[in-house]
């Protein structure tokens, strides 16, 4: 008698972000193929129908297929419109043009894409999300088991993302007390009032149930989201980015994971012109060597299945060499034009 050994779903780590142009798509490719260099099996798949690029940074100009012909028929295997990259054991979904299918998805259809996402044959999916709040989008990242969060420190950019993440815990929270008329209220104050805090929501109901305030607590500590500063110029940058991780403690009880800072690299445009990723083109570049960093930290806290809250500090302590080692690479390259 044969047993059936049920195959492992692949780890989902979804890259989403409030705003356009922060660097998601380069955050994204980039820690993909520093796992697929790893040795593990990767699936990227391109969910910015508005303005997805992806195909471009991997090197295809035109891809031919995607989203687009899968949605003519969903029944179809998602495996079929992998197409393979320049990276070894790295295979690209791309979006290949608007797919209005795809704005109209209900929860229920996007939980269905997700499990069909889990039977890939692969180890790890990276979902590249588009910009904005949106249901969608929120949604997606919310169902990912790693949630990473891409953005500059401009003010605007910090305010959109500390935006996104409340809209998480949000949607997280509605979800699971949709059917609580109890609670349905106070979510919705939460939501409403800029100021809001989750804590006062906690204690609201703590005053006649203690034991759903403590569930809803609960939920915080556990819904880890990473953040990647990317586009640093000055030191003071990473500084200011830290004010997000106050103001969510603050009134989100949610305790934010940095896993890594990425300086603004020159090199990284003459890529995209390139059209291959930096971790392809300049491996040995200090922005490749932040990515591969961060890739294994994200490997060692899924290997344990724990998200690690020592990361800032491991991130703080190569922040000024990372500085000077991007500086001096600028310099170099100066030198090397003139
Ligand atoms: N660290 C960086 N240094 C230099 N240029 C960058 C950096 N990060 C992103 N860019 C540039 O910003 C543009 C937008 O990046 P992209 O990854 O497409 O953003 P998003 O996916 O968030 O819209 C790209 O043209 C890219 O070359
Ligand atoms: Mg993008």
């Amino acid at each position: 008698m044969s047993i059936k050994v049920k195959k492992k779903a692949p780890l989902i780590f979804a890259i989403g972000g409030a705003k356009g142009g922060v660097g998601k798509s380069l955050v994204c490719s980039n820690l993909s193929i520093q796992f697929a260099q790893e040795g593990m099996k990767v699936a990227v798949l391109d969910l910015d129908f508005g303005a997805a690029n992806l195909h471009t940074i991997f090197g295809l100009s035109k891809p031919k297929q995607g989203w687009a012909e899968y949605f003519e028929d969903p029944s179809q295997n998602l495996k079929t419109f992998l197409t393979p990259t320049k990276q070894k054991d790295l295979y690209l979904l791309p979006a290949s043009g608007f797919v209005a299918e795809m704005a109209d998805l209900e929860y229920s259809e996007k939980v269905d894409l997700i499990s069909k996402i889990k039977d890939l044959p692969v180890d790890i999916v990276f979902l590249d999300l588009g910009a904005g709040s949106s249901k969608d989008m929120v949604d997606f990242f919310t169902i990912a088991d790693y949630k990473i969060l891409v953005s500059t420190s401009e003010p605007t950019a910090l305010m959109n993302n500390f935006e996104f993440v409340k809209n998480v815990l949000y949607r997280s929270l509605k979800r699971i007390y949709r059917h609580q008329p109890k609670l349905l209220p106070l979510l919705n104050e939460f939501k409403k009032h800029s100021g809001a805090t989750i804590q006062k929501l906690i204690d609201s109901l703590a005053e006649n149930d203690e034991w759903q305030s403590e569930h809803v607590q609960a939920l915080c500590n556990e819904l880890s989201i990473y953040i990647v500063f990317n586009q640093i110029r000055k030191i003071e940058e990473a500084e200011t980015a830290l004010r997000l991780k106050k103001v969510c403690q603050k009134q989100l009880n949610i305790e934010l994971q940095y896993p890594g800072f990425v300086f603004y690299n020159e090199a990284v445009a003459a890529c995209v012109q390139k059209m291959l990723p930096i971790s392809l083109v300049l491996p040995q570049s200090i922005t490749s060597r932040i990515f591969r960093r961060i890739a294994h930290h994200l490997i060692e806290d899924s290997k344990l299945a724990k998200k690690d809250s020592q990361l800032l500090s491991i991130a703080w302590s190569h922040l000024d060499q990372d500085f000077k080692k991007n500086k001096a690479e600028a310099k170099k390259r100066l030198l090397l034009r003139d």
